[in-house]
Formats: structure tokens, sequence, C-alpha cells
């Protein structure tokens, strides 16, 4: 039976959070999400992925945000420019040629840290209390597999990870089979599922029924404040293509399900099973089988988001984004 988490303990301290990440406007309001709550959320630092766009996209685009947010002493690390084995697939057709078409955001005064976004992830799981740090995951998983392989040690020092990533009941976005941040690096999505450690996956699954109709939009704009223009501009943009994909009322919103459900787990549903990346398909590389019927008697090692309340969903993260400039 699905089970609903219900908020304890930990949601009522504040999180230390080390955000993976390649904005894609639905991750911009991810991270837009996670400012607006620093109640909530105290977030180390941002790590740039390759994925919906190149590196060099994702990198500025974090500085962009943070600078939108008024958050400018958030420290930004590039990550690796490339998947751990493949080469890059990207999303242009969703997100335009920057990644995070839509408003004019200007050119960010603040600049990206020296160090490297593996080392800063190590470094910091080594230098804070074991078990005080949650991995965001809003992109491809690759950094955090690379600083796992690179320093297993971290591995238990790590809180928990909270993902995007990965379909089941519903079908893929990038092929019939995949979702786009398993499908860009698989090994890493496998690496970081087979670590042990506790791992929240908010799928397709979940983020196809959080559909951004023009009322939830408008109430972004409506908020009369530069961070909810932008929201509204930026998914105003990056809707077009799934629009005219799925012929719905309104497109799934998917990165801002992470902090949704770190801050309030009981209006989403699902239950722990064992979750396995497809690796070598011919037709379903990056495909994540879930194990959601308990056929296989496999280990549990995620708890896997099936589905949630839509309503109460952009009530939360419309009233986050309120509280930013
Ligand atoms: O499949 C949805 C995910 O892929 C989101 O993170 C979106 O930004 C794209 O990267």
């Amino acid at each position: 039976m699905a089970a609903r988490r219900r908020a304890g303990d930990d949601q009522l301290m504040t999180r230390q959070l080390i955000i993976l990440t390649d904005p894609g406007q639905d991750q911009a309001a991810a991270i837009l999400t996670i400012l607006g709550r620093p109640d909530a959320f105290e977030v180390l630092g941002l790590v740039a992925t390759a994925g919906n766009i190149g590196l060099d996209h994702t990198l500025g685009n974090c500085l962009k945000l943070l600078e939108l947010a008024g958050r400018p002493d958030i420290p930004v690390f590039a990550g690796a420019p490339l998947p751990m084995r493949r080469d890059l697939v990207m999303a242009e057709h969703v997100h335009g040629p920057t990644g995070l078409d839509g408003p004019d955001l200007p050119t960010p005064a603040i600049r990206p840290q020296a160090q490297h976004g593996v080392d800063f992830i190590i470094e910091t799981l080594r230098s804070r209390p074991e078990g005080s740090v949650t991995i965001c995951g809003l992109s491809p998983l690759t950094n955090l597999a690379l600083a796992f392989r690179i320093a297993p040690d971290i591995v238990p020092r790590v809180k928990e990870i909270v993902a995007m990533l990965g379909a089941y009941f519903e079908l893929g976005n990038i092929t019939p089979t995949a979702e786009f941040n398993c499908y860009v690096d698989p090994e890493a999505a496998d690496v970081v599922l087979r670590s042990g450690l506790k791992i929240t996956l908010l799928p397709l699954d979940v983020t196809h029924q959080m559909r951004s109709t023009r009322g939830r939009l408008d109430a972004f704009s409506a908020l009369g404040n530069r961070s909810g223009r932008a929201t509204d501009e930026m998914l105003t943009f990056s809707e077009a293509f799934d629009l005219k994909k799925y012929g719905w009322d309104g497109a799934p919103l998917h990165g801002p399900c992470v902090p949704a459900y770190m801050l309030a787990p009981e209006i989403f549903d699902g239950r722990t099973c064992a979750v396995e990346v497809e690796l070598t398909g011919k037709l379903t590389q990056g495909m994540t089988v879930v194990d959601y019927w308990q056929i296989t008697g496999k280990a549990h090692n995620a708890f896997w988001v099936r589905s949630g309340d839509a309503n109460a969903y952009y009530r939360l993260i419309t009233e986050a984004i309120g509280n930013l400039p």
C-alpha cells in the first residue's frame, strides 16, 4: 500500500543542501523555491551540471538565478562538462539555446568559484558533521557519482539524497522508456542508486501530475515581485514544447517537486522499493526499472514517489517564491 511519509523532526530542522542543477526553467523554479524558504534550507552551494544545455550555460544560469533571488553570497561551482561515460545529450528543444530562455535576465556580476564542483562536494561532506548534508538532485547525477567514485569515504557522510529522476508508471520523456536526468548519465544514476544511502526519487510519475496551467503561472506574476514574474516568463517559455507534445492543460513542472517533497512530504505518496537503471538495453538505456509490486524480493534502495497533491504543491512553491525580491 502506498504510504505517505509524515512530516517528522527532520522537517522541523533547517536542511543543509548541496544542489546539483543544470537550469533549465523548471529547475530555476526549484532553486527559487529553495531560496524562498531560508527557514527550511541552508544552501551550501550549487554545482552546475552539463545536461539541459552545456556547462557554460548552466553555470551562468546558476549565477543569474542567485542574483535574481538576491543571494549573490551562495557559491556556485562548475561540475564535469560531460557525463561519466557518454556523449552529452541536451534539451535545447525544450529550454532554448541558453537553457533559461524566457525572461531577459542580466549578465551576472558574480563569478563561479575556482574549485571544481566535484571537489566541493567531497570537501564539504568531509568537513561537515556526518549526516548533516542533503544532496538536492535536480539534474543528471554526474558530479555526485564522480565524487563517490573519487572519495568513497564521503558516501556514508551524506544525510540523504532527494532527486528528480526516472519514470516507471509514466513513459519516458527523452526516449520512449527513459527520463532525461537518468538518460543523460545512467551510469551516474546507477552509482548513486547502489550507494546504500537514503534516497527519495521524484520521477515523471509524480511530476506529470504537477501541471503548470495558465492560472498557476499567472499566480507567479501576481506575486508582484521580480522572481515571480521571471518564474512565469521562464515556465511560459519552456512549457510550449510539452503542451504541444502532451496536449495537456499545463506542462509538467519537474524540479520544484524536490524541495516541495522536503518541505511537505505529506502531500506526496509513494513506497520504498528496488530501483535499478538499464545500462545496456538497445531500446531501454537509462530506463529506471522499478519493482513497485515487490516481485523480485530485491532490497529496497529508494522511496519512489508516485503521486502528489498538485494544488498543495503550487501553493507551497508560489508562497515560497513570493518571499523573494
Ligand atoms: O525529465 C525532467 C528533467 O529533465 C528536469 O530536470 C528538466 O530540467 C530536465 O533536465
